[in-house]
């Protein structure tokens, strides 16, 4: 099954979009693995950093080389998409050279407690996702509006029309992984 590495733009415990990523996580079981990867640790990009690289960015790197593809959950801020994601990307893109996102399927969704869910922030990172060399899936768009009533105490999705909505977003995402990703040698397979 193919595994996405999760990266949440918001940090804070309560984290509406935290949730929503572990309900399609949920929901997803049985068709993507999602792996939820820690950026909270990351310090704010430093070029001197790299001469003594912080395992924080390193184990990072790592997650995203590992993963099929990526999908970046992220909250709104003033119209705009989380700095911590922004942070992690740029340390993802270095040492010059060594990209890791480079050729990786990727997705961007959000949420926010209004209705507009996050448009404005998803679509001020799309471009970014372009430019450090992601295969970026364009449709469908998530703008998820989170209301609690629409999932169970255990993060499962228990409205019917949200379920049926990201099912069907989970099984694009999973075509657009399979169908994108690079062949891999016979060693990798
Ligand atoms: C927000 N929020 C917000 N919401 C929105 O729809 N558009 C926006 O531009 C902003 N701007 C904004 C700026 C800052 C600094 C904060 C802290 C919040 C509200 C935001 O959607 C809400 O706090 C969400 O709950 C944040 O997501 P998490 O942390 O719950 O995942």
């Amino acid at each position: 099954m193919p595994t996405v590495a999760v990266f949440v733009g918001s940090l804070r415990k309560d984290s509406i979009n935290r949730k929503f990523a572990q309900s399609i996580g949920k929901l997803a079981g049985d068709r993507l693995t999602f792996r939820f990867v820690e950026i909270g640790d990351i310090p704010l990009y430093n070029e001197d950093l790299w001469a003594n690289p912080p395992e924080s960015v390193l184990r990072m790197k790592r997650e995203i080389e590992a993963a099929d593809a990526v999908l970046f959950v992220t909250p709104e801020y003033n119209r705009y998409f989380s700095p911590a994601i922004k942070n992690a990307i740029d340390w993802g893109t270095r040492p010059w050279g060594k990209n890791s996102w480079s050729t990786k399927p990727s997705a961007v969704i959000g949420a926010t407690p209004g209705a507009t869910g996050a448009s404005a922030g998803q679509n001020s990172l799309k471009g970014l996702l372009t430019v450090v060399d992601t295969v970026l899936m364009g449709q469908p768009e998530v703008y998820f509006q989170y209301k609690p009533e629409l999932f169970g105490e255990d993060g499962s999705v228990t409205d019917a029309a949200t379920r049926d909505f990201l099912n069907k977003w989970v099984d694009r995402f999973a075509a657009w992984i399979e169908r994108t990703s690079e062949p891999k040698t016979r060693a990798q397979a």
